[in-house]
């Protein structure tokens, strides 16, 4: 049986790094598109120089030919501007609109079977209309969000704890970033929900609301930290996590932006919620009962990416 073939759109930061957890992996051979085409090649060469080394089979190319990507199995889209300190994610959206179209053109024409992983920020408006713009159905379409904020939680929850992050479990919905919503009921270390950890006195309500900060605040930690640029090797691994689960029919439940269709009173915006991937691409959202406090939050959540939705349409692009 052939190969995979995955499709990077982007080749920057998260781009390269997504190239090189794809071949340590070996879940396919990477085509890297960028419009810096040099940038795309080079970096498949290295990549693939170290192939050697680390024992792995992947062919990779990059260039800036959109007919490169054709017949992809995933596509994972990066294509766009990252943050710079000082920035919102939302600030991001003139920045991004344009090269969406540009980019759900190249998929349209070349890939319209893949399954589309966007990780371009603002996220949930950017994978919306990567989705519109593609005319590819919205099953195959996914954003790339819940993923990172909830392994940021499992992480921060288990250095609270000082256990293994592989027993911690988190649960968030929402837009991503400022508005994410964590459910620490459905939040658990070894199945024991994190209200019961905190009358167990393993913690304290205002030792997770600092953590529940933290993670919304999360990606601005490190676009302060490192001055020029924003986080890349947690979103690529991420979003690998998505690809995996796609093309090795896992059925894994994950946290993904993905389009409403009545599912939680809201439809036709894309907002993070758990969903199935597997072989048919997101096969099931999973909806839970919400307590009042929780679904004011989800409420909130949605109505910013509504806004911002509306904001793009009138950008007109
Ligand atoms: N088509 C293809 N590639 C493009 C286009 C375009 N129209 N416009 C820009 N790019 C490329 C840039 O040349 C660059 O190589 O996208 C790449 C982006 O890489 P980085 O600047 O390193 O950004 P990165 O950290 O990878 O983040 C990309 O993901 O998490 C989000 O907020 C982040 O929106 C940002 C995106």
């Amino acid at each position: 049986m052939a190969r995979n073939k995955i499709a990077l759109i982007g080749a920057g930061n998260i781009g390269g790094t997504l190239a090189h957890l794809i071949g340590l992996k070996e879940l396919g051979d990477v085509v890297l598109f960028d419009v810096f085409g040099g940038v795309a090649a080079g970096k498949a060469l290295d990549i693939m120089q170290s192939s050697p080394v680390d024992s792995f089979d992947s062919a990779m190319s990059g260039g800036s030919d959109y007919a490169a990507i054709e017949g992809a199995d995933v596509i994972i889209v990066t294509a766009g501007f990252p943050r710079m300190p000082g920035m919102s994610r939302d600030d991001l959206l003139t920045k991004n609109a344009g090269v969406m179209g540009q980019v759900a053109e190249g998929i349209k024409k070349y890939a319209p079977n893949a399954f589309v992983i966007c990780i371009t920020n603002p996220l949930d408006v950017m994978v919306w209309a990567l989705q519109q713009k593609s005319g590819l159905p919205a099953n195959k379409v996914v954003g790339m969000a819940g993923v990172l904020d909830s392994a940021r939680f499992r992480l921060f929850l288990a250095q609270e704890f000082n256990v293994s992050v592989e027993d911690v479990t988190a649960f968030v919905l929402g837009g991503h970033g400022d508005t994410m919503v964590p459910l620490t009921r459905y939040s658990t270390v070894a199945g024991i929900p994190i209200p019961d950890l905190i009358k167990m006195g393993w913690t304290t309500q205002e030792k997770i609301d600092a953590i529940v900060n933290r993670t919304a605040n999360g990606g601005g930690e490190i676009v302060k930290l490192l001055e020029k640029g924003s986080a890349f090797y947690a979103p690529a691994a991420s979003a690998v996590a998505m690809a995996e689960a796609y093309l090795k029919d896992k059925k894994r439940v994950l946290p993904c932006a993905v389009m409403l269709n009545g599912e939680y009173g809201m439809k036709d915006f894309y907002v993070g919620v758990p969903v199935v991937i597997g072989a048919g691409g997101v096969e099931k959202i999973v909806e839970v009962e919400f307590q009042p406090e929780e679904k004011a939050a989800f409420e909130k959540s949605c109505d910013a990416v509504k806004k911002l939705v509306e904001d793009f349409k009138k950008l007109g692009v």
